[in-house]
């Protein structure tokens, strides 16, 4: 395998596993990402373009994307409506791109018979109980409970179809939340780092007791390079590095990790429908496939992804003021203080923006 399309590669996700491509392996890569709010062309600047090329277009094109398939050996595909939270203010563009998208290209694998990865997350399985001692595994039945997961969960089903029914080589990988540099400031970690930067208390949804199976994106990478080496077409497999923490934990990390008192946030208005509890058992993927993870302290990555937000102010200062902007017209509202004590702006009704300290 030498030449990939990573579809959504200005994304989070997508672009970091770009650069980790570009380090350690000798792939050529063509990127084939829309643009859309969550994609920054700045997330890939400087890669060489012997090896990397940039193609601004819609995974729904189905000509650009039968032409840019034609090209290459396999497709990686990361391109999605990736935000809980704006599915449930509109669930349209969740359909057409995770959906319909998804459907474009698998049509597109299996007309030039090349290998597809469809990147997928733990979010299809639903939520498990805080004391439920079986984690998601790669038979756990899909339960998902947001448009977004449900979307996803959807272009899972499809790519399962296109494997048996037309013969497609395909893999799947279902990942845990994934943090580190170039994440939107609309998702937690970030959304907290930059509020602090900016004195803006954190802002938590109902009463934090949600568990989220935190991963380095490095090590995500890494593991979608070794289901591509070694994986079996037809297979899926879940990614996870066993770093399950609650968000209070994870809120009051950010906050001591960037020398404010740890009761310095807010608890705001919960999300509907808000699951309570993800982790994977990643065992398949390390016994099968020999991968792990190697990013194992949360506490030093949670502190470099810190330090890439402050030394990176440019690359997230523009998404800022409109992220927090849906926020506010989602009807975002602070509840009380870390120590349950009313804060200004709730005791008054107002929508927010308390001082750190
Ligand atoms: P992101 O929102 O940061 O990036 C998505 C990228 O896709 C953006 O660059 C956007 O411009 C592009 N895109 C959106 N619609 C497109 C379209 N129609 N055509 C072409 N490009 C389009 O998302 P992310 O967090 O990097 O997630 C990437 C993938 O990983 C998604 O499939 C998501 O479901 C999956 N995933 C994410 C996490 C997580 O923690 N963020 C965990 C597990 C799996
Ligand atoms: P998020 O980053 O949106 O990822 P996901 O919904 O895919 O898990 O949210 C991670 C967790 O943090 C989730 O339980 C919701 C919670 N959360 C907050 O408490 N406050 C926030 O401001 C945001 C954006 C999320």
């Amino acid at each position: 395998m030498l030449r990939l399309l990573v579809t959504g590669g200005a994304g989070f996700i997508g672009a970091n596993f770009i650069h980790y491509v570009m380090a350690h392996t000798d792939l050529q890569v063509v990127v084939l990402d829309k643009l859309t709010y969550a994609g920054h062309e700045s997330s890939l600047a400087g890669l060489p373009t012997d090896r990397f090329r940039f193609v601004k277009g819609d995974i729904c094109d189905a000509e650009l994307v039968d032409s840019l398939v034609a090209g290459v050996d396999a497709v990686v595909h990361y391109a999605a409506e990736s935000h809980n939270d704006n599915s449930l203010a509109d669930p349209l563009p969740f359909l057409q791109t995770n959906i319909m998208g998804t459907y474009v290209l698998l049509d597109a694998v299996r007309k030039h018979g090349k290998r597809f990865h469809h990147i997928s997350t733990d979010e299809v399985y639903g939520e498990l109980a805080l004391d439920e001692p079986q984690r998601f595994t790669e038979h756990t039945p899909y339960n998902p409970s947001s448009p977004y997961s449900s979307t996803k969960a959807g272009s899972d089903l499809l790519v399962r179809a296109w494997v048996r029914s037309f013969g497609v080589e395909a893999t799947i990988s279902n990942c845990s939340n994934n943090y580190g540099p170039f994440q939107h400031v609309e998702k937690f970690i970030p959304r907290q780092i930059t509020n602090i930067i900016d004195g803006v208390r954190p802002r938590l949804y109902g009463s934090g007791e949600n568990v989220r199976d935190w991963i380095h994106a490095d090590d995500h990478s890494s593991a979608v390079l070794r289901i591509l080496e070694r994986g079996v077409p037809g297979e899926t497999y879940l990614i996870g590095a066993d770093g399950e923490r609650n968000n209070k934990d994870v809120i009051e990390a950010i906050l001591v990790g960037m020398g404010q008192p740890a009761d310095a946030y807010d608890h705001v208005t919960d999300r509907p429908g808000h699951d309570l509890r993800y982790a994977i058992d990643s065992s398949r993927l390390r016994t099968e496939l020999g991968w792990a993870p190697s990013h194992a302290d949360f506490a030093v990555g949670l502190a470099g992804t810190i330090a890439w937000y402050r030394d990176n102010e440019d690359w997230w200062r523009g998404q800022k003021s409109a992220a927090e902007a849906k926020y506010s017209s989602a009807g975002e509202q602070v509840q009380h203080g870390a120590s349950g004590q009313a804060s200004g702006a709730a005791a008054t009704g107002q929508v927010i923006s308390g001082q750190v300290g």
